[in-house]
């Protein structure tokens, strides 16, 4: 029953005037007429949307016809004849009209059988309580909540749990699956026992399911205040296994001759989580869930050095390119930048053990880019030692290759830098054609600039490349 107080609020929300025009024209067209979904749950999570989803007793094509009409000229529609909905763009708001269904699925086909439906029959096909909660739009009933299956109280209790068995809202859509555990991460919920169990029955049914659409989920697990709460519950329902079973082999912690090492599933999510305090770019958090990727291939057991992970971070670096195509993630600027991160990982980390010297800066700096305080984010968000000894020795090395990294910046200049003379001037000052001599007086040009040796500027590096020049043996008499 609908109690007064939720009623009021409910009014308060549906102030925009969109509301009492799609209001006006339902009531002219005599159809039921309803907000449903993400809008509603959004309200009652404080979480202002700008995505609206209407559902009508009738023909969605219809009434935003209508509402077009009465909006007049801001209002841009756009009718989809093949799914029977239409979307009506006014300011920044999208609203979506769709007919009420009753949709059922034959088992070997992933196309619906779709017939028109009541209110109810829409509802019963959504996928979680949460998202079936409606607010009435027609004047007599302005605002009133049809939540049938208790979304208000799943909400007050942080539950995820699908409407009908999740066996059938599953099969029905077995995206659901993901979207589930994503709304898990997202708000912070839990999956209810049932509906967490029907995932790990219907797990195989996500291979029907377009890798697209698995990657939109990803990354939104990925942007979430605390993956880990979606990654955990992807490797317990099984998901992971069959979406991502290189993060899944991360998993496990051996022990051989009384040494063991860490679960690098759990460190790799602890660190996850970690920069996720840190930062919001969505591809640096893919560097640090990729971070260790490498660690599985690269195992070994040496009786004297216990276990070792050598060169993880190449291998994980050589791994991104194959995986990102596999999950149709973009193989573009941005997978290149999560390459450059994970291989660079291990630098900072191995500089704050050793002495910082100024030519280990100047070439973590160059290799950066500007890049660099990216990954020391990733670096210091690596450290999630149990010992709080360690924890602060490691700290306040960072705080020190932080600081180096400063004043080395602000002296030399050395991110981005480009070595001032070019391969073509070195050609040209010694008649020289394109050869291995002429790349290698650049390196060793650029190696003397990152070691201290000379500075970054053109006159020094002009003076250097001469003296290089006579100790190769490089005619230097018609040097112009
Ligand atoms: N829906 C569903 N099954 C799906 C996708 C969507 O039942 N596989 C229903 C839900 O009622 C959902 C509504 O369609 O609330 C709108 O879907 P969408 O806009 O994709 O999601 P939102 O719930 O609004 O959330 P988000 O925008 O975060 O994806």
């Amino acid at each position: 029953m609908q109690k007064k107080g939720t009623y009021k609020v409910m009014k308060k929300h549906l102030q925009d005037k969109i509301f009492e025009i799609i209001s006006e024209s339902a009531d002219e067209q005599k159809q039921e007429c309803y907000v449903i979904g993400g809008f509603v749950r959004d309200i009652f999570l404080k979480r202002p949307s700008k995505d609206i989803d209407v559902v009508v007793v009738g023909s969605g094509i219809e009434l935003a016809e209508k509402v077009t009409q009465k909006l007049g000229r801001k209002a841009k529609l756009t009718i989809f004849k093949n799914f029977g909905t239409a979307q009506v763009k006014l300011r920044d708001l999208e609203v979506e009209f769709v007919g009420a269904r009753k949709e059922s699925y034959q088992r070997d086909s992933r196309n619906p059988i779709v017939e028109n439906g009541t209110l109810e029959d829409d509802q019963n096909r959504r996928d979680f309580t949460i998202n079936a909660m409606a607010l009435c739009l027609n004047k007599d009933r302005f605002g009133e909540l049809v939540d049938p299956f208790g979304g208000l109280d799943d909400l007050k209790n942080f539950v995820i749990r699908t409407p009908l068995s999740p066996d059938i809202t599953f099969s029905d859509d077995p995206l659901r699956m993901m979207r589930g555990i994503r709304f898990a991460a997202q708000l912070g919920f839990f999956l209810e026992s049932s509906t967490f169990e029907a995932i790990a029955r219907n797990k195989e049914r996500i291979e029907i399911i377009s890798k697209e659409r698995i990657a939109d989920e990803l990354n939104k697990i990925m942007l979430s205040r605390k993956p880990s709460v979606g990654f955990i519950l992807l490797e317990k329902t099984g998901l992971l296994e069959l979406i991502f079973p290189e993060l899944l082999a991360l998993k496990g912690a051996e022990t051989k001759d009384g040494v063991g090492h860490k679960d690098n599933f759990y460190h790799t999510l602890a660190v996850l989580d970690g920069l996720c305090e840190q930062t919001d770019n969505l591809w640096l958090r893919w560097a640090g869930l990729l971070h260790d990727i490498g660690k599985p291939r690269t195992k070994r057991f040496d009786a004297r050095l216990g276990w070792t992970f050598h060169n993880h971070n190449f291998v994980g670096e050589k791994m991104i390119p194959e995986i990102f195509r596999k999950m149709k993630l973009p193989t573009n600027e941005k997978m290149k930048y999560v390459q450059k991160i994970v291989t660079l990982h291990m630098r900072p980390i191995v500089l704050s053990e050793d002495e910082v010297t100024d030519s280990a800066i100047r070439r973590l700096l160059f290799d950066a880019g500007d890049d660099i305080d990216d990954l020391m984010k990733l670096c210091e968000a690596d450290i999630t030692s149990k010992n709080p000894e360690k924890v602060k020795r490691f700290r306040s090395n960072f705080q020190l290759v932080r600081q180096k990294l400063k004043e080395i910046e602000e002296k030399d200049r050395v991110r981005n830098f480009q070595p001032p003379i070019s391969g073509q001037e070195i050609m040209e000052s010694f008649n020289l054609p394109a050869s291995s001599i002429v790349g290698e007086i650049k390196m060793k040009i650029k190696d003397a600039i990152l070691d201290g040796i000379i500075p970054n500027e053109y006159q020094a590096a002009k003076e250097y490349m001469m003296l290089l020049a006579k100790e190769l043996g490089v005619n230097t008499s018609k040097t112009k």
